[in-house]
C-alpha cells in the first residue's frame, strides 16, 4: 500500500488490497442513516466491520464516530446496531465514549431535549496494545499520611504518600463543531467534518509515533491532517472525487510544514 495517500475509491476495494494485521488504528465517521447527501454512498457495514477486523493488527483499534437519526419520532439506533455488528465481527467493544458538542446546530427537536452528542466507540482487536490517556490535573494536591484504623485508634503508617497530581479524563469529550472546529476554510466545503481536536485526542490516545492510521471515509482529510501533525503514518479512502480534491487541497497548505505527500 502507498501511504500518505487518499485512495479515490470505495473503501472495500482499499481494504481488500491490504495485507492482514496491517493497521494500528482506524478512525472514521461513517455515512450513517442517509443523514447527508454525500456525492457517493455505499455502506455495507457488516462487510466493512469484517474487513477492518482482518486488517487491524492484534491490539489495534477502530474508533467509530456515529450518531442516530430520529425518523417519525423514533430513534434509528444505528449506533448500537453498528456496535453489535463490530462485536459480531470479532472486536471487543472496549470503550463507549461521548462526543458532546459545545455548540450544536439549533434544531426543533419536538418534545425532546436538544440533541448534542454522538458516540465514539473504541472497538479493539483484543486488549489495546497502546493507551496514552489524556490526563487532567487534580486540584487539591497535598501530601497526606496514610493510616490504618485499629481497635486502639488510628495508627500512622511508616511511609508518607503523595496524593496523585493528575488523573485520566472522563470519557465524555466536549468539542466545538462548525467553523471553530478547524481553521481550514476549505474543509467546510464538506458537509460533515470531524473536529480536529477529537481526532488528535483519539490518535494520541491509541497510537504511538510512526504507527499506521487509516480512515475508510476520509471526507475532507481531517484524519490525514492530524495523523501527519502527530507524526503517525496514514492513508485513507474516499469515494467522492470532489472530497478527495478538497482533502488534497487542504493538505497541500501544510506541505512545507508537515513534509508529506498527498497524492490521488
Ligand atoms: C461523515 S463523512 C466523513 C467526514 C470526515 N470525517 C471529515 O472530517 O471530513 C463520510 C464520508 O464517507 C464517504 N463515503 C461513503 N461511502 C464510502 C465508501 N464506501 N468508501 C469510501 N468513502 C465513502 C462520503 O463521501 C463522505 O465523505
Amino acid at each position: 500500500m502507498e501511504l500518505s495517500k487518499i485512495y479515490l475509491e470505495n473503501c472495500i476495494e482499499t481494504l481488500n488490497r491490504m495485507d492482514g494485521d496491517f493497521v494500528d488504528m482506524t478512525i472514521t465517521s461513517p455515512p450513517y442513516d442517509d443523514l447527508r447527501d454525500y456525492n457517493g454512498y455505499h455502506f455495507p457495514v457488516e462487510e466493512i466491520a469484517s474487513l477492518l477486523y482482518q486488517k487491524t493488527k492484534p491490539g489495534g483499534v477502530v474508533i467509530w464516530v456515529v450518531g442516530d437519526r430520529t425518523l417519525n419520532g423514533d430513534e434509528t439506533l444505528t449506533s448500537f446496531r453498528h456496535a453489535i455488528t463490530f462485536q459480531e465481527a470479532g472486536f471487543r467493544v472496549h470503550d463507549t465514549m461521548i462526543y458532546a458538542k459545545n455548540n450544536p446546530i439549533p434544531s426543533d427537536c419536538g418534545k425532546r431535549y436538544r440533541q448534542c452528542f454522538e458516540y465514539i466507540f473504541c472497538f479493539s482487536k483484543g486488549q489495546p496494545k497502546t493507551f496514552n490517556p489524556l490526563m487532567q490535573p487534580i486540584k487539591q494536591e497535598k501530601a497526606f499520611k496514610s493510616f490504618r484504623i485499629t481497635k486502639v485508634g488510628r495508627n500512622d503508617l511508616e511511609h508518607d504518600h503523595v496524593a496523585p497530581k493528575e488523573r485520566k479524563v472522563n470519557n465524555i469529550f466536549f468539542y466545538n463543531v462548525g467553523t471553530s472546529s478547524s481553521k481550514d476554510k476549505i474543509a467546510f466545503r464538506h458537509p460533515a467534518i470531524f473536529p480536529e481536536q477529537l481526532v488528535s485526542d483519539q490518535i494520541s490516545t491509541w497510537t504511538n509515533a510512526d504507527d499506521l492510521v487509516y480512515d475508510c471515509f476520509m471526507g475532507s482529510g481531517t484524519t490525514a491532517k492530524m495523523a501527519q501533525h502527530l507524526g503517525r503514518r496514514w492513508f485513507g479512502s474516499e469515494i467522492s472525487e470532489e472530497y478527495v480534491d478538497i482533502a488534497n487541497e487542504r493538505l497541500e497548505q501544510f506541505r512545507d510544514r508537515l513534509e508529506f505527500s498527498a497524492a490521488k
